[in-house]
């Protein structure tokens, strides 16, 4: 399985803002222990690239990304640090030159049609639809995939336990992003089982809606 593939059948990529890098390696134990083994490290803190080094190094089979990637430059550190796949909250056709060229998985923002088109430029087929709930949440979407057939979305913004299943039950949904299951809280305080716990109940949510999927 690739690992656009890996992220798809997970269903959730919980979207981290940490502080302190040294804790990335117990969240990234706390996410496997809950079953999700993948994480996307924003670049909103300083703390970002050291936190990817340290996590890639630690659990090499967590499936590690970076968000909030902005620049080429951010992109560039972000995979020298580890990463993965790399995730951005708009589209920047530079971002996207460069992943393609170094053969990155990336996973470029888009929140209208124009944006969509412009990624369909790029041959990129998976797009981050940000910020889901702001940007119109669940009828925008529907309303994107009416003229986007072959496009599948990561509704990302807004996304927390309560509607995690209404996004899941999308046809033109990937996966998810979403904040809610890593809060930076918890990480800061070091409550690691609190956030294993949020993450059984995600994953859990994910493993029920796709068995309802396959019975229909
Ligand atoms: C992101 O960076 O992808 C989003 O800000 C995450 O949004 P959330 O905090 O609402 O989950």
């Amino acid at each position: 399985m690739d690992i656009m593939d890996r992220l798809g059948h997970l269903g959730v990529i919980p979207v981290v803002k940490i502080d302190q890098a040294d804790r990335g390696p117990r969240l990234a134990e706390a996410l496997s222990k809950g079953g999700l083994p993948c994480a996307e490290i924003t670049f909103r803190t300083d703390a970002a690239e050291e936190a990817i080094r340290l996590i890639a190094k630690s659990q090499p089979e967590l499936v590690v990304g970076a968000g909030t990637v902005l620049s080429v430059a951010q992109a560039q550190k972000a995979v020298n640090a580890g990463a993965r796949f790399i995730v951005s909250p708009g589209f920047d056709p530079k971002v996207v030159d460069w992943c393609q060229l170094q053969k990155v998985p990336v996973i470029p923002g888009a929140a209208t049609a124009t944006e969509v088109l412009m990624a369909l430029d790029k041959n990129l087929t998976i797009l981050k639809f940000f910020p889901a709930e702001a940007a119109g949440g669940i009828p925008m979407l529907e309303a994107l995939a009416a003229v986007f057939a072959g496009i599948k979305f990561v509704p990302t913004g807004g996304i927390t336990a309560s509607n995690l299943v209404a996004y899941l039950k999308l046809p033109m949904v990937f996966a998810v992003g979403g904040s809610w299951l890593v809060p930076s809280k918890l990480i800061s305080a070091g409550n690691f089982d609190e956030i294993t716990r949020l993450t059984v109940e995600a994953v859990a949510m994910v493993r029920t809606e796709r068995l309802k999927g396959k019975e229909k």
